[in-house]
């Protein structure tokens, strides 16, 4: 009981001291309770305030780490650490110590189930870390939307790619499964095929530059939501979603591309 008290008041303690508690927890990354006051040996852990600090990045370069990232640990991998590398690079702490091969995890649409695609699951953990919880939810509705809309890949990596000039297609939707089979469709290759993988690459730096865009508008106050959802989906979520005459269904994917639509 003693203890518990002791290290809360301490905490209190760095908290109220302001620039002492900040310029620890920056300048000492992760582990600020070592210097320990109270002649302990024992180590408090403080993790960084979220959200974390953000800086401006270059959507080109993380464009191109995407794509070399997902070479390194695939989609999810690549999608987060192309854009947290950038933010360690530029700013250190708490950066530094963050444990990037977390978000492997997120490979295939989360370990090969071709759910959430992994470039959406990385950037927008990304998205989250860097941004307050009044927010991290409109930017990452944006970055979905304009997943599911956008024809993918795009030729914006040419100069480095693998295979240049490839097939490309328009999801409709964040699923992995859709996302690869509509391009497994577009372009006659193979979901297991060198081809499929270049075209994931692709995508990853695609999309983690896009949530960089976000995020830098964002940073200059000038982020507003500019995805709509269609006007079938609307209709159909007026009855089934929240709100609605059966309020028995949730979400905003694209519901004509697995269901007729009826009238009622
Ligand atoms: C005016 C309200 C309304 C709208 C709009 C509406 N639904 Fe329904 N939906 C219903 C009702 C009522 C049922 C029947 C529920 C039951 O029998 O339990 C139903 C049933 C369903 C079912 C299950 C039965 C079946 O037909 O397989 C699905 C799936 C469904 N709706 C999807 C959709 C989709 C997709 C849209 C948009 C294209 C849509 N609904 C728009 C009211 C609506
Ligand atoms: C990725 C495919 C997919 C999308 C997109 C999707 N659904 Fe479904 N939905 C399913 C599956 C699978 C089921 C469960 C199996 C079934 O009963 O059809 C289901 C079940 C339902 C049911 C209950 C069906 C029943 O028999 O009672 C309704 C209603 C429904 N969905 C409405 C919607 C609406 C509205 C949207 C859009 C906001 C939507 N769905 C988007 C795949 C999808």
């Amino acid at each position: 009981m003693e203890v518990t008290n002791e290290k809360f008041s301490r905490r209190k303690f760095l908290t109220s001291t302001g620039t002492l508690a900040a310029g620890l927890a920056i300048g000492g990354g992760l582990f600020a309770g070592g210097c320990s006051s109270n002649g302990g040996s024992t180590k408090t852990a403080t993790a960084p305030k979220w959200p974390w600090p953000y800086q401006k990045l270059d959507p080109e370069v993380v464009r191109k780490k995407g794509y070399e990232g997902w070479y390194e640990a695939a989609c999810s991998y690549g999608a987060f650490n192309a854009i947290i590398s950038e933010l360690r690079d530029k700013i250190g702490d708490p950066y530094t110590t963050f444990p990037v091969d977390m978000f492997r995890f997120g490979e295939g649409g989360v370990a090969g189930w071709s759910s959430l695609c992994g470039t959406l699951l990385g950037s927008s953990a990304a998205i989250n870390l860097v941004s307050g919880k009044e927010s991290y939810s409109q930017l990452i509705n944006e970055l979905m939307g304009y997943y599911s809309e956008t024809t993918f890949p795009t030729n914006k990596h040419d100069e480095y790619a693998k295979i240049q000039g490839q097939a490309q297609s328009v999801s409709g939707s964040p699923l992995c499964h859709v996302s690869v089979t509509n391009w497994c469709k577009a372009s006659g290759k193979k979901s297991f095929s060198p081809d499929r993988d270049d075209r994931c690459a692709k995508l990853t730096g695609d999309v983690a530059a896009y949530a960089v865009e976000l995020l830098n508008k964002q940073a200059d106050g000038k982020f507003t939501s500019a995805f709509t959802l269609s006007s079938v989906v609307q209709t159909c979520r007026s009855c089934h979603d929240k709100g609605g005459q059966l309020e028995n269904t949730r979400g905003m994917m694209d519901c004509v591309q697995c269901h007729e639509p009826h009238n009622q």
